[in-house]
């Protein structure tokens, strides 16, 4: 099953970069299959530190805005003891691990990581309608360049509904910048 989630990683300069990505997971979270494009920062920062730390979350804006770009404000940060990384301290819970394979065949390279350790931090919301709309929705944000804009645009029109259905006021304003970032990028 792919659980979908936010990843932290450390870059050249020591920055740390957060990235929604769903790796496949199995049921006691003891390894990770991460499949990160070539193309991302996640890819490249954990080609070379071998090392980073998976979230769950239901913050759906911080999902939004990792996905189109920097999260602001930034979020706050632990550091993590048992690999060279960090935690973000709003999430529900964290994985740290490391990555022990990589298998490069495909666009995707495909990371076998082995869990070293994690830990809770708060309850998840639960089921939302509307976060899960978000989720879909930054998913076609980061499939511009692939998706027909047509399918982009029946696609988000049809999340739109559930979002005003069911949103709090996270999920309205994730989606807003959601709709506006794919917005720019098909309608130019
Ligand atoms: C819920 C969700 C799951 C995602 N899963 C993946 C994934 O498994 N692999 C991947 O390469 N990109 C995935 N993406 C897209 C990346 O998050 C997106 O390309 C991002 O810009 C990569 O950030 P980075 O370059 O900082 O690593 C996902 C996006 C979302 C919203």
């Amino acid at each position: 099953v792919i659980l979908e989630g936010v990843v932290t990683t450390i870059d050249r300069d020591g920055v740390t970069n957060i990235a929604p990505m769903g790796p496949r997971v199995a049921d006691a979270m003891t390894r990770l299959w991460l499949r990160p494009y070539r193309t991302s920062t996640t890819y490249g920062n954990l080609q070379r530190t071998r090392e980073g730390v998976f979230h769950v979350t239901d913050d759906v804006m911080l999902i939004a805005q990792t996905a189109i770009g920097d999260p602001d404000p930034s979020p706050k940060l632990q550091e993590a003891t048992a690999v060279k990384g960090w935690i973000l301290t709003d999430a529900c819970r964290w994985y740290a691990f490391r990555v022990e394979q990589i298998d490069e065949e495909g666009d995707r390279a495909c990371m076998d990581c082995r869990v070293v350790d994690r830990g809770r931090i708060r309850d998840f919301f639960g089921f939302n309608r509307a976060k899960h709309a978000v989720i879909e929705a930054a998913i076609l944000a980061t499939r511009t360049g692939l998706l027909p804009a047509q399918q982009i645009r029946r696609e988000l029109g049809r999340l739109s509904v559930t979002v005003e259905k069911t949103a709090g006021e996270q999920e309205q304003a994730a989606f807003r910048l959601l709709q506006t970032f794919i917005s720019q990028q098909i309608d130019r």
